[in-house]
């Protein structure tokens, strides 16, 4: 190994790029052609990147709550108010914007009502996913939870066995002040009654949720309904609800299943047939990647095979399709004005089948390794690309579930790979989108031809088998700090070979750059509780800039976040 290491210095500077990488598969497979071309064109921007499409979700569901974000306030494990500290000390760490709670599905059969006051005094209740829940884990503590972490809470309401009246109380329960309210008429002042309820319990401040889930996967779990029956709902539950202040309230309506434009245009379609659109902000979209090309919710998180690998970055990358179809479908109506809902991408991941998990309690928990780096990659530089068009993404899950950045177990904590590409993302928050060509050769998908699942939620609707996976796929951003400041981040998906990229940006110069990459010797390359740090990412190895171009290396299978400096 030493040998060859010598002999690639001699043969040019780019194959310095490799040798900060480590391990000998990704030093000797370094490319000194070039392979690829980036051309960034910062006169084409697309949109200020959204915070918000980094944000997360927890639900009460396996060991998600209960021990992955609860341990309670008289655990040995290290907590603030029952939360575990780890757990806030990563969210902070990713900076996550917002966190979506109580579901998923486990939303449609809570009773909000269950988790206040007292918490040996509240009621035991069985819940979705076959558990029991104490809930001692409620209202309060999901928004301390908030509060420890510096995030804005985005509350999934039950629609599907509770009436419109528990909505807008709970709306009222958590944004009324508290003390005298103006009643707006010729009345004396009130207190608020749930405000009351509210300091009663603690919290005599309001929490000022403004960004509502009006129900979730109300085509499945959220209640089977065709998409007018879920467009009445939406409308009688949204008529009318209070406000308190003059922060606007984010309604978001419950959207298709994967790439089911059906349901959307129907919709919307519905949704239009009255005039009235109280705080419509968005509209929800699911799109998980099934870890088998089959069946849904399978294949294995760590045991795979190169095609499997390739086929499940493939279908990953239909989220660019999943994004523009249901937005071509959210405009897709006659009226002449064009419609300002955009799409809260509110689930999406690497769904695997059993026999990574934890232990049995904790259902759906499942390992990650290099290859869902890679999907994460994949899908934020979509999102950011589509910029104009996502508003808000929230991973699901966060901890102890499908595509988690956490998994822990009673004093037992890591991230994982996934934690790493959130942290490397950060630069684009709030930064300006500006388009990116790639020019690689495609990667052929080898199980494109197998039968395309339908059913679940990995691949509803009207695609066909995707073929091709992009040879390089990425996005590029201008700080809103300073304008000659470029972030461009970016997945070569290759699992045996680097490459080598020519990097253009269109009117200007490249004075200086430095990088940060996540790449490994093995893809299924994973942190687990023995071995937390296996998988982190190095500062990258820089290539060579001249004519206003640069050129640098992108290991094999890697997510890299260069920072341009322009001249
Ligand atoms: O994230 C797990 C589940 O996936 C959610 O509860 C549901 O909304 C989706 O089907």
């Amino acid at each position: 190994m030493k040998i060859s290491r010598r002999a690639a210095l001699k043969s040019s500077a780019l194959a310095a790029t490799a040798l900060a990488l480590r391990g000998p598969r990704l030093f000797s497979q370094a490319s000194t052609a070039i392979d690829a071309h980036i051309d960034i064109v910062p006169g084409e921007p697309i949109g200020t990147i959204s915070p918000e499409i980094y944000s997360h979700f927890i639900e009460h569901l396996g060991g998600v709550i209960y021990d992955g974000v609860w341990v309670g306030p008289d655990s040995k494990i290290p907590n603030t108010r029952g939360i575990r500290q780890a757990f806030i000390d990563a969210m902070k760490a990713v900076q996550a914007p917002v966190l979506r709670w109580p579901g998923g599905c486990f939303a449609d059969s809570y009773d909000w009502r269950d988790g206040l006051g007292s918490a040996a005094n509240r009621p035991a209740r069985a819940g979705f996913w076959g558990q029991e829940d104490s809930n001692e884990y409620g209202l309060h503590e999901f928004m301390h939870t908030c509060g420890a972490i510096g995030c804005k809470p985005y509350l999934a309401a039950n629609m599907r066995s509770l009436p419109a009246r528990d909505f807008y109380q709970e709306i009222e329960y958590c944004n009324a002040p508290a003390g005298e309210i103006s009643t707006n008429s010729a009345a004396k002042p009130v207190h608020n009654a749930l405000a009351a309820q509210r300091a009663a319990n603690g919290d005599p401040e309001p929490f000022n949720v403004d960004l509502w889930g009006v129900g979730n996967e109300s085509w499945g779990c959220g209640g089977n309904l065709v998409p007018e029956e879920y467009a009445a709902m939406f409308r009688r539950f949204t008529a009318w609800t209070p406000s308190f202040s003059r922060m606007p309230m984010r309604f978001v309506a419950v959207g298709p299943n994967g790439d089911d434009v059906d349901w959307t245009r129907r919709l919307f379609k519905s949704l239009y047939s009255n005039s009235e659109r109280r705080h419509l902000f968005g509209l929800s979209v699911h799109y998980y990647t099934s870890g088998s090309p089959t069946a849904f919710a399978e294949g294995d998180a760590l045991k795979f095979s190169s095609d499997e690998y390739y086929d499940l970055l493939t279908r990953a990358s239909i989220m660019e399709r999943v994004v523009t179809d249901h937005w071509g479908a959210i405009g897709n109506t006659s009226e002449p004005d064009q419609p300002k809902v955009k799409l809260v991408v509110d689930e999406w991941g690497a769904w695997y089948g059993k026999g990574t998990e934890l232990a049995p309690q904790y259902n759906l928990s499942q390992q990650s390794t290099m290859r869902d780096a890679l999907l994460t990659g994949i899908t934020l530089d979509i999102f950011q690309r589509h910029a104009d068009k996502v508003a808000v993404a929230n991973v699901a899950q966060s901890i102890n579930c499908i595509h988690s950045l956490m998994l822990a177990q009673e004093d037992k904590f890591t991230v994982t790979p996934t934690f790493h590409v959130f942290q490397m993302y950060l630069p684009h928050r709030g930064a300006q989108a500006v388009r990116a060509e790639f020019s690689a050769p495609a990667i052929r998908n080898p199980l494109a031809n197998a039968p395309i699942p339908v059913g679940g939620n990995s691949y509803t609707g009207s695609l066909e088998a995707v073929k091709l996976l992009a040879g390089l796929s990425g996005s590029a951003s201008i700080s809103p700090t300073n304008p000659k400041l470029l972030t461009l981040t970016v997945v070569n998906p290759h699992i045996d070979h680097p490459v080598t990229a020519e990097i253009a940006v269109g009117g200007a110069g490249i004075a200086s750059y430095k990088g940060t990459v996540l790449a490994e010797e093995d893809v299924h390359a994973h942190n687990d509780f023995a071995h937390p740090e296996a998988v982190k990412p190095r500062p990258a190895t820089t290539g060579s800039s001249s004519n206003g171009r640069l050129v640098h290396t992108f290991p094999a299978a890697s997510v890299t976040t260069l920072q341009i400096t322009l001249a």
